[in-house]
């Protein structure tokens, strides 16, 4: 029977990002350098059977919601074997992807069959030629043919991930705010926090910069999600089929209500994006530990969870410790 586990201060986790690679098909300048980044090698990145154990026992724990993110997950062989199987878990009560689309069109009925209906594509741009500068690939019909898939197929939700950057693509917060009136996409604006090289101050803009312009559009209002503990505020304009969502991880905490664990590729459990803290699970799996002892192993971590970041955006890469590819947002 699946418990309920909460953390020292009173927060319930009950959802896992559980990253599969650290691979990408992408060169996002927002998280990657142009000539991407040391790759971990084969035997240091989980394989399927050992990422299956620690769900089984992360759902035995409390966790019913997990997400499967990368570098891009798709990329891995396999992908859809590794979601069915997750799905089969009984406690699981959504199960999620985030990928960058390039190869959606291909996996959406896949993954649909293998059981995920909720997902979330990164798309910062409806310029192909400014698509390109951002993810240094000229793929960006791809993505939207994959999008296009992928509501065909009637997953629910699809949301888009927008890192919003100055004199990048904040010229264009109204065209894709617009996009909620035409298609049941939910819009989600990301504050631009400095993982890469790029310099954050300049082409950062707060998520209440954002708003300020969407409520020059049309009267916003409230809105409600299901799935509605994660760190948006989300908003809909009237008459609108999709929704909005402001996601502001420099400008306002969402640390008391995060409910949320993350495991890298390489087994490493992280209770805090913003802390460099890691707890290795691949090792004690490798060493073929009894479920008890993990169980304990993950639970201190958990004890360990910050009550809230409390890091200034400059040291904040630095503190990290990986580059968000490795972690997987
Ligand atoms: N700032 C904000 N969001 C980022 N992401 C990647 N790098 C950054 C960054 N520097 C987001 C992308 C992707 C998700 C996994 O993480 O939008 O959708
Ligand atoms: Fe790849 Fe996502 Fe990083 Fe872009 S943001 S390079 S798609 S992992």
């Amino acid at each position: 029977m699946p418990s309920c586990l909460v953390d020292n201060h009173h927060r319930r986790i009950d959802y896992l990002r559980l990253s599969i690679t650290d691979r990408c098909n992408l060169r996002c300048i927002y998280c990657m350098p142009e000539d991407g980044m040391p790759k971990l090698s084969h035997d240091e990145i989980m394989t399927y059977e050992e990422m299956l154990r620690l769900v089984e026992l992360a759902t035995q724990m409390g966790i019913s919601k997990i997400r499967v993110t990368g570098g891009e997950p798709l990329v891995r062989k396999g992908v859809l074997y590794l979601c069915r199987k997750i799905a089969e878990f009984e406690s699981v009560k959504s199960l999620s992807i985030t990928t960058n689309g390039l190869l959606l069109a291909d996996y959406a009925e896949g993954l649909l069959a293998a059981g995920i209906k909720r997902i979330n594509v990164s798309l910062d741009t409806l310029k192909p030629e400014k698509y390109a500068r951002i993810t240094r690939r000229d793929c960006y019909h791809k993505v939207w043919h994959g999008l296009e898939r992928a509501l065909a197929l009637g997953f629910q939700p699809v949301k888009l991930n927008v890192v919003v950057m100055k004199g990048w693509n904040d010229d264009e917060i109204e065209d894709l705010a617009r996009l909620t009136y035409r298609y049941p996409f939910h819009v989600r604006f990301i504050e631009f926090m400095p993982f890469s090289s790029v310099d954050q101050a300049s082409k950062y803009l707060s998520s209440d910069d954002v708003l300020q312009r969407l409520v020059k559009m049309a009267p916003l209002v409230p809105a409600k999600v299901n799935n509605g503990n994660g760190p948006a505020r989300h908003y809909k304009f009237p008459g609108a089929v999709g929704k909005i969502g402001l996601i502001s991880p420099i400008s306002h905490h969402f640390c008391p209500t995060c409910n949320r664990l993350r495991v890298t590729a390489d087994g490493k459990l992280r209770t805090c994006l913003f802390s460099r803290e890691e707890t290795d699970l691949r090792d004690l799996l490798r060493r073929r530990a009894a479920d008890e002892d993990i169980v304990a192993v993950i639970r201190r971590a958990i004890d360990r969870k910050p009550e809230r970041h409390t890091l200034e955006s400059e040291v904040f890469r630095k503190c990290i410790g990986r580059p968000m590819v490795a972690i997987g947002g």
